[in-house]
């Protein structure tokens, strides 16, 4: 009898979407059902029209759309001439992962569950409505909806008969082994795939471009609480080519120092070479690893071992560890009941994947290294808004970088895995190469040459509208205005002398705020509030556009509030209306919003 298949197809931005996917996978595989997991945009959609049985999980991003991953399945599924039997077929279910602090709370799953039902699908469940507010995470209203999922499976697909499920103490086969090589091969050992000098296609996640890194310069004072770095990179004959509101995605390594702890705690030799076999014949080796690969390359370029673990990663611990007292440890963590502990001992302080396994150190030393992969999700790129245009600075690509670090109750601080690899990098002292490539950001810039432009970006925020100042004053565009804020003008005001310069030359208004010069904190929406009959003017009769950039904290509901009250005050706008101009800026995409946590 054939197994009976489930397919799981994920749309995620951070990775917390894929790795509870994985998670419905091996739930599935330990169901003795076949289980196919894919990202939305690698599955090719018109197939969906025979799948029986299809479980989506989906993160909302920011600001309510769609992770990257799925945006085109996203415009595929809302066409208009879909018939409304196309899924008649189909049974499906909606896992939603979200935050409950933005206004869109899970607004792609509750979607796409309603034009799934449209289509004709028959939902097995109500969609489950996954929170990042709740103070144990996602799982817990993933936890309960997937039993309830569960029971429905099997009764569409019960065990097959003589059969029981495989406890969850027992390990699931490995996806790859890791077959190791007794001699060193004469080519490509370390060679990843990168996009070469010359080449005409653009980079990408695939075949990045290993850019060398021209300058990394501090450029906050030295006594400010926070290292932020102006890092140049040189993009000549990369085909690389961007507009102002791009970013750049980079690809971070582990530190060195990681790199030995880890290998140590597992006893495994870094200049060990190996090729990866998968086991399943529908799943490939990362493309992002060269083969051969040695374990050297393996743990500082792919494995995420500087991230918090997540539950899976213990699940799978508890496993494979032979040690009596670490292993019931191990499967407190990955127990329901355990999560509160769970959330103590490592998402509260931070506590990354090197520091647990040197914490189960005999678990540690036995785990076999096919292994590695299933238990440690890959470094994720990170994105930065470019700082520079290429009108201004052909062949170059700036970004503006806040060292991340601070401190928990743990001893070591926490530090950002890619701002402190980056700090890191000193080309002065030989040359340095950084693996990246580039993509449209959430701003675009107005097409129209009279369009007026007002840019509100405190610290770093203000990068991506460094790259459209020079972009618009590059091409005769002088109708800028930015509000920028900091805390001190002599130690974090950003490009002081070139808005100076700007605003000699009439190419740029700029209102500053300084947040600790005195008693009372002065932020950027303060003194959009001063320059109310301003921001109106351009905004209601000059139909400028608006955006805002940085820190996703609470300045963006902040510098909202503040636009409301303009509308109100200046407009003469009633509250409801004044909101209601707020809400159509945003629809007709004049009031752009790029956040970062
Ligand atoms: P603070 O650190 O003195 O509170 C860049 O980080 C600037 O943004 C700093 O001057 C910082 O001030 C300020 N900032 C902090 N919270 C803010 C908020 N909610 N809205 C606007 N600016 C804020």
């Amino acid at each position: 009898m054939p197994v009976p298949q489930l397919l799981v197809l994920f749309g995620s931005q951070t990775g917390t979407a894929q790795d509870v996917s994985e998670r419905l996978g091996r739930e599935a595989r330990r169901r003795r059902l076949g289980c196919q997991v894919q990202a939305l945009d690698s599955y090719p959609v018109v197939n969906l029209i025979h799948e029986p049985l299809v479980i989506f999980v989906c993160a909302t991003t920011g600001q309510g759309d769609p992770p990257d991953n799925m945006k085109n399945f996203w415009r595929f599924i809302f066409r208009k001439n879909l018939p409304s039997t196309a899924l008649c077929q189909m049974d499906f279910a909606v896992l939603g992962l979200g935050d409950s602090s933005y206004a869109k709370f899970n607004f792609v799953a509750k979607k796409l569950h309603r034009r799934l039902l449209q289509l004709g699908g028959s939902a097995l469940l109500p969609v489950c409505l996954g929170d990042d507010q709740h103070e144990l995470g996602p799982d817990a209203a993933v936890d309960p909806w997937l039993q309830d999922l569960w029971g429905k499976v099997l009764g569409l697909c019960p065990l097959p008969p003589g059969l029981d499920e495989i406890p969850p103490g027992v390990p699931l086969p490995s996806k790859f082994s890791l077959l190791f090589l007794h001699e060193v091969p004469s080519v490509g050992s370390e060679g990843q795939q990168v996009a070469h000098p010359g080449s005409r296609e653009p980079p990408s996640e695939s075949h990045p471009f290993l850019a060398p890194m021209i300058s990394n310069e501090r450029v906050t004072g030295p006594s400010h609480f926070q290292d932020v770095r102006l890092i140049e990179f040189d993009i000549s004959g990369s085909a690389i080519s961007f507009a102002a509101g791009d970013v750049v995605l980079i690809q971070p390594s582990n530190s060195a120092a990681h790199v030995q702890q880890f290998c140590q705690a597992l006893g495994l030799d870094p200049d060990q070479l190996f090729t990866l076999q998968p086991r399943e014949p529908d799943v490939l080796p990362p493309t992002r690893l060269p083969q051969p690969c040695s374990m050297q390359h393996l743990v500082s370029q792919y494995l995420d071992i500087a991230s918090v673990p997540r539950r899976s990663f213990f699940e799978l611990l508890a496993c494979l560890s032979l040690h009596e007292l670490e292993r019931e440890k191990l499967l407190e963590f990955s127990s329901a009941q355990g999560q509160e502990e769970l959330f103590e001992y490592c998402n509260r302080p931070r506590r990354t994947i090197v520091e647990v396994l040197c914490d189960f150190p005999h678990t540690a030393a036995a785990i076999p290294p096919d292994y590695l992969l299933d238990l440690i999700p890959a470094i994720r790129p990170r994105a930065f808004s470019i700082a520079s245009s290429m009108l201004t600075h052909p062949s170059r690509l700036q970004i503006l970088v806040a060292v991340v670090q601070f401190q928990t109750r743990l001893k070591e601080p926490r530090r950002g895995l890619c701002s402190s690899w980056l700090a890191s990098l000193d080309p002065g002292q030989g040359p340095v190469r950084v693996p990246l490539w580039v993509q449209p950001g959430s701003l675009a810039f107005p097409e129209m040459p009279d369009v007026p432009v007002i840019m509100v970006g405190p610290g770093t925020g203000v990068a991506p509208f460094r790259a459209a100042i020079q972009e618009r004053v590059a091409q005769d565009r002088t109708r800028n205005v930015l509000f920028f804020g900091c805390r001190w003008r002599d130690q974090d005001f950003y490009w002081e002398a070139e808005w100076q310069e700007l605003e000699k030359r009439g190419c740029l208004t700029l209102v500053s705020a300084f947040s600790r010069e005195q008693e009372q904190k002065v932020y950027v929406q303060h003194r959009l509030r001063e320059r109310g009959p301003l921001v109106w003017e351009l905004l209601d009769r000059q139909g400028a556009h608006f955006y805002l950039a940085g820190n996703a904290k609470s300045m963006p509901a902040d510098v909202s509030e503040a636009l409301v009250s303009i509308f109100e005050e200046e407009g003469g706008l009633c509250s409801s209306d004044a909101a209601a101009y707020l809400a159509r800026l945003q629809r007709t995409r004049r009031l752009q919003t790029e956040t970062w946590a």
